[in-house]
């Protein structure tokens, strides 16, 4: 593992540790494609990991393993120092893991406060008919504590511009009581001013120290005003751990480009090779 940092990383669990996550030596493979070759990573409690790494790196796929929508083929996790296998997104969800994915997984042609009660539909006792004014009243209140403009909560959220959808997912998560939260790029579609009110809003839940999150983010300068530490996923693994504090975004930039090089010399290693020598069936293995 290419640690940087002056700590090792332990390969095994810390005992009787703060962590509320922990990941270990996770894989997972698409056919051809290894998403992640071996992952480990932690998540204490009330804190913000920003998870960096290239597009295709494999970041959504683990949010997608921690959060119970897909199994890893091989690797264990550990929620509060149990053994933790989630059998579904609901399961995971029960367990306290709530997730905003990267394609938001809202419902078109539903209105948006119905959206923002997904799979935890407020109902009437006894009849159990849907209190859709109590949903109301409470998606208004949490969309305007995040500061979002949503003029109107009873339309369609395929009225909804891409940035207002991702505000509703974003408040559908964090008003959910969950111990842990996993962002997928959560302002991806967002506009400077929408983005800085999520950024608050992140600032906010870890002043309170309740909720964990892990959070995907591009723009460097995000993830150092929202978060406690960066981990960097490339080729499968975490090729970088640092708290903010102990690193730069130099340092990471330079990872980055460092990669790049490397891969764009094998490339043209290869390209030299391929002019002589029949195409290899296999892709070039990383060392
Ligand atoms: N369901 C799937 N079937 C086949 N391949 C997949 C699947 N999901 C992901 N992959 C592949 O796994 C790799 C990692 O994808 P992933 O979505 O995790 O990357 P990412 O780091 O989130 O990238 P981005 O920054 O672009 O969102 C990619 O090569 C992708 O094509
Ligand atoms: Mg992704």
């Amino acid at each position: 593992m290419a640690d940087a940092g002056t700590a090792p990383v332990p390969s095994a669990p810390a005992p009787a540790s703060d962590d509320v996550l922990r990941v270990e030596h996770i894989a997972k493979r698409f056919g051809p494609v290894t998403a992640l070759q071996d992952v480990s990573l932690h998540l204490k409690k009330g804190e913000v990991l920003g998870l960096l790494g290239d597009n295709g790196a494999g970041k959504s796929t683990l949010i997608k393993i921690i959060s119970g929508f897909q199994k890893p083929d091989s690797g264990r996790m550990f929620l509060d120092g149990q053994p933790y296998e989630p059998k579904s997104v609901d399961d995971a969800r029960a367990k306290g893991i709530d997730t905003v994915y990267q394609d938001l997984a809202l419902i078109d042609e539903l209105s948006v406060y119905h959206n923002m009660f997904l799979r935890r539909e407020r109902v009437l006792r006894p009849v159990p008919l849907l209190n859709n004014r109590e949903m109301k009243r409470e998606a208004r209140r949490a969309l305007d504590s995040i500061g979002i403009n949503i003029p109107r909560i009873d339309v369609a959220v395929a009225r909804l511009s891409g940035g207002q959808r991702q505000a509703i997912a974003v408040a559908r998560t964090v008003n959910s009581a969950s111990d842990i939260i996993l962002l997928d790029e959560p302002l991806a579609a967002m506009g400077v001013k929408e983005g800085a009110q999520i950024l608050d809003l992140v600032a906010r839940l870890k002043e309170e120290g309740n909720v964990s999150i892990i959070m995907i983010l591009h723009n460097y300068v995000q993830v150092f005003e929202a978060c406690d530490r960066v981990n960097m996923i490339q080729e499968g693994r975490i090729a970088l751990d640092k708290p903010t504090s102990e690193t730069s975004v130099e340092e990471i930039t330079n990872i980055v480009v460092d990669e790049y090089r490397r891969a764009r010399e094998e490339e043209h290693a290869n390209n030299a090779h391929g002019e002589h020598e029949p195409p290899s069936a296999e892709p070039p293995q990383q060392s």
